[in-house]
């Protein structure tokens, strides 16, 4: 598949030669009978660096499709974080069940946790998606955020206004607010996790001292060339709009856009190409090192979401218990792992599972793994293959929904993972 690359670039693309016009982005007549449209990502006045949007040139406008009315197919789809008390119990789920009837991407989405709004324009929804057939003349998009799509059993096909993505595990994709897209499975039944970014957009994080290279790498963000569709039939458009789902009939697929050229686009990321820093004297420096995103807040360094992961390394630290210490964030934290085994657990934090640890809710290693790492021999260094485990961080407390709470996968022995931690204070008497 062929690809744009770098991360925010401005691209022109034409899957027809001359359907992008030349000097102008609204000509009186647009080539090949194309109409323009413009979609706007960011306020119109905002900075130059941070201004996204693009000219979209394609076979009918955006504004062409039925009356909404409210879309009942998937309704542990949602924003509804509940408003009363919230648990300060760390929490775990095993993976979400495949399901056994036939079930598309936005049927399969089940809301985990979230917090903020899509009104307030800050905050996250997070989900995961457990599906097994193609959407078939159902196209969606999400007015609410940024889709942040993370992969952890099969393929997505992203077919998307602005041409297409094919998203493997251990890559993620970004599919921004308000692009049309539909998702076919080549492997057949997938799962995966979705971070719904109301706030800013997702932007690779500055570096500081770590100067002009590490971590994602821009060039390795990969952006989609033009490919429309031209087909009529009775065909179904999803919105998310406000935190609700609605539907409506359209006559032909709104991924007609012929040309495009901006900054406004959705984009793949390899993990595996993500350049991890660490410490080589001494001990665990914290996980903002293994930053791969970021949505920022209007308080400076503090994010409304992070992404981190937690790829494939080399521990050499001396003198150092080498997992992750025991920890109270002020930051809360939902994690989930995509590839292999997580460091920090022995065992119960499978591949296409959950944990949330809340603000200054206690965790760290279980109890096999202190065991372990306390008693390792650091004359050699510890090469952790096979892993991909990722962090969705946020500034406020993520609230998990009544189903999440409810659900038959979670595990409600958690804590247990902690009581093995035996009593070693020997003061000298
Ligand atoms: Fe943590």
């Amino acid at each position: 598949m062929e690809y744009l690359a770098g991360f925010g670039n401005t691209f022109v693309t034409e899957a027809v030669p001359g359907a992008v016009p030349v000097g102008r982005n609204s000509p009186q007549k647009v080539a090949h009978g194309l109409y323009a449209e413009q979609l706007s990502g960011t306020a119109f006045t905002a900075p130059r660096a941070e201004n996204r949007r693009s000219w979209l040139y394609r076979i009918r406008p955006a504004a062409m499709h039925g009356a909404f009315s409210a879309f009942a197919g998937a309704p542990a789809f949602h924003n509804d974080f509940g408003s009363g008390p919230v648990t300060p119990d760390q929490l775990r789920w095993n993976p979400m069940p495949l399901p056994e009837r036939p079930t598309d991407f936005v049927e399969g989405l089940f809301t985990m946790a979230g917090n903020g709004g899509p009104s307030a324009h800050a905050g996250v929804s997070i989900h995961v998606y457990a599906a097994n057939r193609d959407m078939q003349g159902r196209f969606f998009y999400d007015a609410d955020g940024e889709l942040l799509l993370v992969p952890q059993q099969g393929r997505l096909r992203l077919h998307t206004e602005l041409g297409v993505l094919e998203v493997e595990p251990q890559e993620i994709a970004v599919v921004p607010r308000g692009v049309r897209f539909r998702v076919a499975l080549p492997d057949g039944p997938s799962r995966g996790y979705v971070c719904e970014n109301f706030g800013a957009l997702l932007r690779l994080p500055d570096l500081g001292p770590i100067g002009s290279n590490g971590l994602a790498a821009p060039r390795d963000f990969l952006y989609p060339v033009a490919a429309y569709e031209e087909d009529e039939g009775q065909f179904e458009l999803v919105a998310k709009f406000q935190g609700h789902l609605w539907r409506a009939d359209i006559g032909h697929s709104p991924l007609d856009v012929v040309g495009w050229h901006g900054n406004y686009a959705p984009c793949k990321y390899d993990l595996r190409r993500f350049n991890t820093i660490g410490s080589i004297s001494f001990d665990h420096p914290d996980p903002s090192i293994f930053l791969v995103l970021t949505s920022p807040s209007d308080t400076p360094g503090v994010g409304n979401m992070d992404l981190a992961i937690f790829p494939p390394r080399i521990l050499a630290m001396q003198d150092t218990f080498r997992p992750p210490w025991f920890h109270r964030n002020v930051a809360s934290e939902f994690m989930g792992l995509v590839h292999g085994a997580y460091d920090a657990k022995a065992e119960g934090f499978a591949p296409g599972g959950a944990s949330l640890h809340n603000c200054m809710t206690g965790h760290g290693p279980d109890a096999a793994t202190f065991e372990k790492a306390s008693n390792a021999d650091l004359s050699k260094p510890d090469v952790i293959t096979d892993t991909m485990a990722f962090m969705f961080e946020t500034r406020s407390v993520i609230r998990p929904t009544a189903q999440a709470l409810d659900a038959a996968h979670r595990q409600r022995d958690y804590q247990a993972c902690w009581a093995g931690l035996r009593k070693h204070f020997a003061p000298p008497r």
